[in-house]
């Protein structure tokens, strides 16, 4: 999928760019088929909400569930990101977030490139977030809030928030966020929610200011987020474990437009089990002597 000039000159001046209803009810199906069994699986991937046994983000399903390892290499996701960076992918990050009904907690005012910046000694902002609902997102179920605009700040001091939910955020303080929000047009369009259909897909850029608040509705608002980066930048530090911050820095390989409906043959590294390498961490920056 090629961007056109005005949507690359759109994604310039917001930071992100909305695709509502991009796959089929049949792909989403194909994925949304596989989200339970991967939600029960009891391993360091799947971090679950504090206190309860609902799934926040289920990691790096690319690598153990055939439909997901597709989707990671699909052309309608991949493409416009290699368009925008102009540089071969690799996948950073991949997770599944539940934001289960009555369960799913709120994702406090951030933005990715300070996390992977911050713990993964990612050099540069070249990578981007790729959104796909697999339900339906609307006002009620804990919708995506970005502050258009936002990512031409570049990176923002944050601070590591590790008490407020169960997964560590780097954060931005209320008033640097109501500086952004007043910015980008106070109440007229200064905080903006794509809202939309199963299937819709999401492009936002890695310094975009986003949070989502919690799910009191009685839908799942699941969503899969790839966050993919250009080879040459890829992370220094393995700070964090394998399952969270990828180390293979392979370039992306797309499938044909149709690989989430038919057969297409796919690596699947962890199909057996995560290998215990994934769980070696170090505050050791790449190549330097311990
Ligand atoms: C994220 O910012 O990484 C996730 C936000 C959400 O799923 O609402
Ligand atoms: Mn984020």
């Amino acid at each position: 999928m090629k961007l056109t000039p005005q949507q690359v000159e759109q994604f310039d001046r917001d930071g992100y760019l909305f695709f509502p209803g991009l796959f089929t009810a049949a792909e989403v199906r194909a994925l949304n088929d596989a989200v339970p069994a991967l939600y029960r699986l009891r391993e360091a991937f799947n971090v679950r909400e504090k206190g309860s046994e609902a799934v926040r983000t289920n990691f790096a399903a690319h690598l153990y569930s055939e439909p997901f390892a597709r989707l990671a290499r699909h052309p309608r996701m991949i493409e416009p990101v290699q368009q925008l960076l102009g540089e071969a992918l690799y996948m950073h990050q991949f997770k599944i977030n539940g934001k289960m009904a009555f369960e799913g907690d709120v994702w406090q005012w951030h933005q990715d490139y300070g996390t992977w910046l911050n713990d993964d000694l990612m050099p540069t902002e070249r990578a981007m977030n790729v959104a796909i609902f697999l339900d339906d997102v609307n006002a009620f179920n804990g919708p995506l809030m970005f502050i258009p605009g936002s990512h031409r700040k570049g990176v923002a001091e944050a601070e590591h928030d590790v008490t407020t939910t169960s997964y560590p955020l780097w954060t931005l303080n209320p008033a640097l966020v109501a500086e952004l929000v007043e910015r980008a047009g106070g109440k007229q369009g200064g905080i903006v929610s794509p809202l939309g259909p199963a299937g819709s897909m999401i492009l936002f850029h890695s310094c975009l200011v986003h949070a989502s608040g919690s799910n009191l509705s009685p839908w799942n608002r699941v969503s899969v987020y790839l966050s993919l980066c250009a080879v040459s930048n890829h992370i220094r530090r393995h700070k964090r474990p394998e399952y969270i911050a990828h180390r293979d820095f392979a370039p992306i390989e797309c499938l044909p437009e149709d690989c989430l409906l038919r057969e297409h043959k796919v690596d699947l590294p962890w199909k057996n089990g995560m290998p215990a390498s994934a769980l070696v961490t170090s505050l050791q920056p790449l190549g330097e002597a311990t």
